[in-house]
């Protein structure tokens, strides 16, 4: 049965670590890889982000894979904002998945940490919290310009996170569950964040349940990563912290991610950006994209295909056959190669 699967690369490094990703799919064999065009490009050539179907188009694909949006050229970022963040809300992929995992103890930025300290996932509500838009500017461009920007949190989105996050400990060896949010200061929001995991824990007796202030947090996540486990926290917060989780990895270029509505056509993407200094000289990390592949093949029901993947990464990591970015000297088609090799 093939897979059929919507890709969009997206702008600057985007269809670069693509192209790598895509001889990974296509070496394991059973996808059917769809290319859309939209980008930064498309929308300077044609006004349009996305057409008025495109949501529908892309429900109609089993899983799809994008590789980074966002381009100097468009300094409101609108195409990504309907791209990338439109995906996640209109098809609902309430559940922002980012394994933090180190492959080699050289990679980890830390003094005397190891892969045995670097091991955790974070889950991020992907659909509400700061970035659903809510807001306004009143009198922009003057003095007396006012800026709103609403947080949104409902006991359905909070409720359906946090309960994915224990399901998820309870397949996990440790079994600990982290919430993080600024309870202390966001006294409405994140009091609901609170009621939430107070009711969801109480069904997880099996589940180590703790909480921590997101400022704590972001100082532990340098100081002792090795005490997380799983991580679930708001729309932002999230976003902010997988990107230290990279760095735990050995950089942006290494890091995963799947979007995901279990049940549901769900998107797959490096949690990196366009980077637009490195775009078109072959030196992107293309791991962050095959690793996401790998998440990708596993949601689609097909483990044994994804751990093969994360096998060759870990080699092709361990070898020093990496991109610059995490101390080797290869380019990011010879990158891909060098882990392609170890799946034959
Ligand atoms: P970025 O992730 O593009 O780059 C941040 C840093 O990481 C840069 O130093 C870059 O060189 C490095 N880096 C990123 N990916 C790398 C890779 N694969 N290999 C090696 N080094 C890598 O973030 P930014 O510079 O803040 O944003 C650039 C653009 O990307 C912006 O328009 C932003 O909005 C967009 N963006 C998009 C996504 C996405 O599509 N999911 C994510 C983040 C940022
Ligand atoms: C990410 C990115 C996006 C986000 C940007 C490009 C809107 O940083 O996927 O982590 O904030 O979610
Ligand atoms: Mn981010």
């Amino acid at each position: 049965m093939t897979q059929r699967i919507a890709v969009i690369p997206g702008d600057g490094i985007g269809p670069e670590v693509v192209a790598e990703a895509v001889k990974v799919l296509s070496r394991a064999g059973g996808v059917e890889l769809e290319p859309l065009p939209w980008s930064a490009d498309y929308y300077l050539r044609s006004g349009v982000t996305i057409p008025p179907d495109g949501y529908a188009t892309l429900r109609s694909f089993d899983a799809i894979f994008i590789g980074a949006l966002g381009d100097p050229r468009v300094p409101d970022n609108r195409h990504a904002r309907d791209i990338l963040l439109g995906t996640r809300f209109e098809l609902d992929l309430y559940v922002n998945c980012r394994p933090v995992r180190l492959l080699d103890d050289r990679l980890c930025p830390l003094k005397n940490r190891t892969r045995a300290d670097v091991d955790f996932i974070v889950f991020r509500e992907n659909t509400e919290g700061l970035y659903v838009g809510v807001g306004g500017r009143f009198k922009p461009g003057t003095d007396d310009e006012v800026a709103i920007q609403e947080e949104v949190n409902t006991y359905k989105g909070v409720n359906r996170i946090v309960r994915h996050a224990f399901e998820c400990a309870r397949s996990r060896r440790r079994r600990r569950v982290c919430m993080t949010d600024k309870s202390n200061a966001m006294t409405h929001g994140h009091a609901l964040w609170q009621r939430v995991f107070a009711e969801v824990r109480k069904e997880y007796p099996d589940v180590e349940a703790t909480h921590m202030y997101i400022d704590a947090l972001a100082m532990l996540l340098v100081q002792d990563p090795s005490q997380f486990d799983v991580i679930v926290t708001n729309n932002l917060f999230g976003d902010i912290i997988t990107d230290v989780g990279a760095a735990l990895q050995g950089g942006l270029g290494m890091a995963a991610s799947g979007n995901l509505h279990p049940g549901r056509t769900s998107m797959f993407e490096p949690v990196h950006g366009s980077a637009p200094p490195l775009a078109g000289k072959n030196v992107a990390n293309p791991i962050g994209a095959i690793l996401s592949a790998a998440l990708m093949l596993d949601h689609l029901g097909r483990a044994d295909d994804a751990q093969r993947i994360g096998a060759a990464v870990e080699q092709a990591v361990q070898a020093g056959e990496v991109t610059r970015d995490v101390g080797g000297s290869l380019g990011t088609r010879e990158a891909g190669d060098a882990i392609l090799r170890r799946l034959s």
